[in-house]
């Protein structure tokens, strides 16, 4: 299973420590949240200081952008070194135009769905993006409960991606521990985002394994 920890877990307080165990663990990519206090009610960091994580951390980098007009960042989210960038559906009129702007800054790009938006919306887009990532709370905050419809979510893109042809990963995001985790891995999910899971365990890089050996 790959691995994204949530950055909005960590302690920012002290990010060049959460960086050492993390750059030595088995996580695969640092998940980002990036959140505008308008497309969902919080806000958390901003490019100034995803700067300098992006310098100390040694994984790729799978920014989540919770914000209205993602579009407008696709040079700012390039200059961190991205690797993935996910934009939101619901916060993306023009979704097909976004997408085609992100592969040609040169990045894998991502599209993520709100608990309440069906997988049947992606019909159109799913041959065109490299992953789906799935919510399994309402973006915001961390350390929320998943909700268990995300299962049949995951399963029921896991079809579409198979009719389709497309090679679109399934990404999960929200509530996701070692019991959930199993579930998602059952259902088809190929990658697990985990914030309050492994950054409030007692060995957080022990849990990031727990998880990746799923
Ligand atoms: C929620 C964020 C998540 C969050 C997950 O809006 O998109 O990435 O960090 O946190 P946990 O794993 O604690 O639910
Ligand atoms: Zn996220």
């Amino acid at each position: 299973m790959i691995i994204s920890p949530s950055l909005l877990s960590a302690d920012f307080a002290n990010l060049e420590a959460e960086m050492e165990w993390f750059n030595k663990s088995s996580a695969d990519w640092l998940h980002i949240d990036v959140m505008d206090g308008v497309f969902v009610p919080n806000i958390s960091f901003g490019f100034p200081v995803l700067k300098h994580v992006a310098r100390i951390c040694e994984k790729p980098l799978d920014v989540h952008l919770m914000i209205v007009q993602p579009e407008k960042f696709v040079n700012e989210v390039k200059a961190l070194g991205t690797y993935l960038m996910n934009v939101h559906y619901e916060a993306c009129p023009h979704l097909h135009r976004v997408i085609g702007q992100i592969h040609e800054a040169g990045m894998k790009a991502g599209v993520t769905l709100n608990p309440a938006t069906p997988v049947s919306v992606l019909e159109d887009i799913v041959c065109d993006v490299d992953l789906v990532l799935l919510m399994s709370v309402n973006p915001g905050f961390g350390g929320q409960k998943f909700i268990p419809h995300t299962l049949e979510k995951v399963a029921s893109l896991r079809r579409m991606l198979d009719r389709t042809g497309s090679k679109a990963l399934i990404e999960v995001d929200g509530g996701v521990n070692i019991e959930t985790g199993r579930q998602l891995k059952a259902a088809g999910a190929d990658v697990l985002v985990a914030g309050n899971y492994i950054f409030s365990a007692p060995d957080p890089a022990k849990a990031c394994e727990m998880l990746s050996g799923l």
